[in-house]
């Protein structure tokens, strides 16, 4: 099993077809993207994510991009579904929050039990939610060792 940095199409692709795969767990946009959408949208924002991908040999399990939207970093996962529940989720979550400075934002669905699980304690501070999602921020920056 290997991590790889997103940096290409071929890449954006795999992510494309994870997250379609997840869509349903996700707390804004559900809908499915075409690989048409998601070439142009890597065009346009490659620059401005973080987002790496977990494969075990060629296949590609699971993966997760931080975006940076008006100066935070947000993230968004998913594992494909036959690997789920083996702790791949926790992992690549806790690589890829490592590879920035800042802290990481996310905002999760309540009933998302998987997606809550994930965003460990050791790592991340619940914030106020609304009673439909929980908000998340990373300890980085504040937490004492
Ligand atoms: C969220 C997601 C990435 C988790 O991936 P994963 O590889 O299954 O994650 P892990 O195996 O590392 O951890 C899953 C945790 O959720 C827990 N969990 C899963 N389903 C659960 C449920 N119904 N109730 C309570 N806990 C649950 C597991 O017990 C595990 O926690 P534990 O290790 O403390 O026991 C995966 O479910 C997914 O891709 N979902 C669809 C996309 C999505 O929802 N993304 C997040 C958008 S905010």
């Amino acid at each position: 099993m290997k991590f790889v940095r997103a940096t290409n199409y071929r890449h954006a692709e795999d992510i494309r077809k994870l997250r379609n795969l997840g869509r349903k767990g996700f707390s804004k946009d559900n809908s499915l993207i075409t690989s048409e959408q998601q070439k142009k949208w890597w065009k346009k924002n490659a620059d401005s994510v973080v987002a790496y991908l977990y494969y075990d040999g060629e296949i590609p399990v699971g993966y997760c991009m931080l975006k940076l939207l008006c100066g935070k970093w947000w993230d968004s996962i998913a594992v494909s579904p036959l690997y789920r529940g083996h702790g791949i989720g926790k992992k690549v979550l806790g690589y890829v929050i490592r590879k920035v400075d800042n802290d990481v934002w996310s905002v999760v669905r309540c009933e998302n039990k998987a997606s809550r699980a994930i965003h460990v304690p050791e790592d991340w501070e619940e914030l106020n939610g609304d009673g439909k999602f929980v908000n998340f921020r990373t300890w980085k920056g504040r937490k004492v060792d």
